[in-house]
């Protein structure tokens, strides 16, 4: 049976990558999956259930449980609209730390895989490419310099009235990308078969043009 097309769209934090990614489903009327969301509400609900970073088996069996919704462009954690509370900093960091442990990436498995529904799904992630959608029609590493990103990063905290520093950010940058991508259970990298994507200088029209001249390529093939 033909399965729904995908675009999996791979890369480090703050790369535009999410940004991209709903622009290009936007465009072909595709389903869109932020799988960083979903690490970031078990982030989130593990705070809220009091369970420990560490402990790898609650924190799988959280995954496997929550009661999640995404709904409207809002999200939803229970009843409780976590729309803005899972793109806090500290979060990001948490979610960060829990993705090292395959007790939580597999009970996240089926779950990302569900959302490959007609008329097809952009997914974008660290793992899109490499795991969760192996054969999606285009695969995409979506990339940009560290300073291009914390000035992205800076600038995004700074319209929303958010104090920042610019060291702090790069630093923070450098450890999450050090850390998604030496951590053993599907590291971000550039997945065989995936086009690079550098962002430094684009704006986001020039990168989602080049993500829908790849996939018009790769769907007359
Ligand atoms: O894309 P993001 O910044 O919202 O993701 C938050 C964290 O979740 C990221 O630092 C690593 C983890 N993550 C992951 O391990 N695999 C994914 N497919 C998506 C996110």
């Amino acid at each position: 049976m033909n399965q729904p097309p995908v675009i999996a769209i791979d890369g480090p934090t703050a790369s535009g990558k999410g940004t991209v990614a709903m622009h290009v489903a936007n465009h072909l009327g595709f389903h869109y999956l932020d799988s960083g969301a979903l690490y970031r509400l078990v982030a989130l609900a593990s705070q809220q259930n009091g369970i420990s970073p560490s402990d790898y088996g609650a924190l799988g069996e959280l995954a496997l449980t929550m009661q999640i919704e995404f709904k409207n462009g809002l999200v939803f954690l229970g009843n409780l609209d976590v729309t803005e509370a899972i793109r806090d900093e500290s979060i990001g960091v948490l979610a960060s730390q829990i993705a090292v442990y395959p007790e939580v990436r597999d009970a996240l498995l089926a779950l990302q895989r569900g959302f490959r529904r007609s008329p097809g799904l952009v997914a974008d992630g660290r793992d899109m490419a490499s795991r969760i959608f192996t054969n999606a029609l285009l695969k995409v590493f979506l990339t940009a310099s560290v300073e291009a990103r914390a000035e992205r990063r800076y600038k995004q905290l700074i319209a929303k009235g958010i104090s920042a520093r610019m060291n702090v950010l790069l630093q923070d940058l450098q450890e999450r990308d050090a850390r998604d991508i030496q951590r053993a259970t599907a590291p971000l990298k550039q997945a065989e078969g995936a086009y690079l994507l550098d962002t430094s200088k684009l704006s986001v029209d020039q990168a989602v043009e080049q993500v829908l001249s790849w996939y018009q390529v790769a769907s007359r093939k």
